[in-house]
């Protein structure tokens, strides 16, 4: 009989989980995996969840259980694996039906397969916050039609996570909307852990703490404006032990980060768009610079890797991290903007404050005042906004303090060096791009504006008069 409310194909750890949510919530979900034993073992391991899971062994099945509009969620590996799942779903989806990738996607990816879509629709939600999340309670951002919205809105907003009450799942725009702004939550999500690293590094290097002092100084800041799902983990994270050895885990946990491509693909976007997202941008390169170990063992065999101590306090350097945290953010929802106005796509930036209040990895009280800040004015920059830039005033000489001795002491600061230069950059009504354009028009006859006067195309006196140069 075809009542179940939903399909969900993709039965790994995020995709069982999701599951788990939807059945939990009241909602009955037909399940299948490519592997049939894993449906089978998931829908007999889900205890009482398992009368709302319907176990189906083919896609035939899978279809023929769900009532219509079928709505079929994947959670299947970003990339061609979504091409090839839906390829093979589709033959037994009928006009109207909607598949929805609910994966790590390429908001690229998902506008081709919006075009693409013919009888089928196709939806892309941005699902954040992990395996718990998954199972307890995620941030959602959901890109498609409006139609495939108000499917979906039922069944994501019942199993999102909630913020007083509210529930952190909205629709965010067309096609790959919900995708871009999950990439751009990523980003952030990079630039913020970098943050947190640097100050880890300048604590453990710069002041000489060991691992448990460090983590009880984030859990301290837990509990003031850095409040945050980040800052909480590296808490836990700094005070755990290594079971095998009895050291410190962090003290045994290799130096080189991983990453899936989330945080590039928001740099590569940003470049598109002419967005500065500089922190991000800081912390991507910190990731790939991590991962070259045997050129860092290199480095310090011939320049020696030793840094001075840091004539900074505790609090200055959670001032910094407080200032940080605002410029990155800042940055993140101006490359939002941009994006909005450039694909035409009306993006919530209020509300996408709102979705990432609870649930998701960046999830933090801080993201309260910015969606009230964005609400009041959503055009200008979250740094301009009075309640921030009187944050910022307060923290940035703390920023400048913390990153200036950091670097004159020979600790790596990169995303706190790229905030401020940011910051900094951004406080000079004239920049010294002016050097820039002479030289562009020195070189190429790009021609400039001038200060005196309207108008484009101007040249300099190294540019022989010609008809047609002013
Ligand atoms: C989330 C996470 C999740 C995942 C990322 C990070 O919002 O729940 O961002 O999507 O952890 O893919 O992955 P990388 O650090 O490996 O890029």
């Amino acid at each position: 009989m075809a009542d179940a409310d939903i399909g969900l194909i993709g039965l790994g750890t995020m995709g069982a989980m999701l599951a788990l949510n939807m059945a939990e919530k009241g909602h009955r979900v037909a399940v299948y995996n490519r592997t049939g034993s894993v449906t089978k073992d998931f829908v007999g391991g889900a205890g009482d969840l398992a009368s709302n899971l319907i176990a189906c062994d083919t896609l035939a099945e899978l279809a023929a259980a769900i009532r219509t509009p079928r709505a079929v969620v994947l959670m299947v590996p970003a990339g061609n694996a979504v091409d090839a799942v839906s390829a093979d779903l589709a033959e037994y989806l009928e006009d109207g039906d909607m598949i929805v990738d609910a994966g790590n996607a390429n908001f690229r990816d998902t506008n081709r397969r919006f075009e693409e879509a013919d009888r089928i629709k196709v939806m892309g939600i941005g699902v954040s916050g992990g395996a718990e999340g998954a199972r307890h309670g995620p941030a959602i951002m959901a890109g498609g039609a409006p139609e495939a919205w108000e499917r979906m809105k039922p069944i994501l907003t019942a199993i999102a996570a909630k913020y007083d009450g509210q529930p952190c799942a909205d629709y965010m725009g067309p096609a790959g909307a919900g995708h871009f702004v999950k990439a751009v939550h990523n980003g952030i999500e990079y630039a913020d852990m970098q943050i947190i690293a640097e100050a880890y590094g300048l604590m453990r290097d710069g002041l000489g703490m060991d691992a448990k002092a460090i983590g009880a100084v984030f859990d301290k800041w837990n509990q003031g404006p850095l409040a945050s799902y980040l800052i909480e983990i590296s808490a836990k994270v700094a005070v755990a032990d290594d079971p095998e050895t009895g050291k410190a885990m962090l003290d045994i946990i290799a130096d080189r980060a991983g990453q899936k491509g989330t945080g590039r693909w928001t740099v590569i976007e940003a470049q598109h768009l002419a967005a500065p997202v500089t922190v991000i941008e800081a912390a991507v390169a910190a990731r790939n610079t991590s991962a070259q170990s045997d050129l860092r063992t290199t480095g310090e065999a011939i320049f020696g890797g030793r840094a001075e101590p840091l004539d900074a306090t505790l609090d200055q350097i959670e001032q910094a991290l407080i200032a940080g945290k605002i410029i990155c953010y800042s940055q993140g929802f101006e490359m939002l903007r941009r994006a909005s106005a450039e694909f035409d796509w009306s993006l919530p930036l209020p509300g996408i404050a709102e979705v990432w209040r609870a649930g998701c990895i960046i999830r933090s009280e801080m993201l309260n005042d910015m969606s009230r800040a964005l609400g009041e004015d959503s055009d200008r920059l979250l740094m301009h906004a009075p309640f921030f830039a009187d944050i910022l005033k307060a923290n940035t000489q703390s920023l400048r303090h913390v990153t200036a001795h950091g670097i004159a002491a020979g600790h790596a600061v990169p995303a706190l060096a790229a905030a401020l230069g940011y910051f900094d950059a951004m406080r000079k009504a004239r920049s010294t791009a002016n050097m820039i354009q002479a030289q562009r028009d020195f070189f190429g006859e790009h021609g400039f504006e001038r200060t005196d006067r309207d108008g484009t195309g101007f040249h300099g006196p190294w540019v022989p008069p010609r008809p047609g140069n002013s």
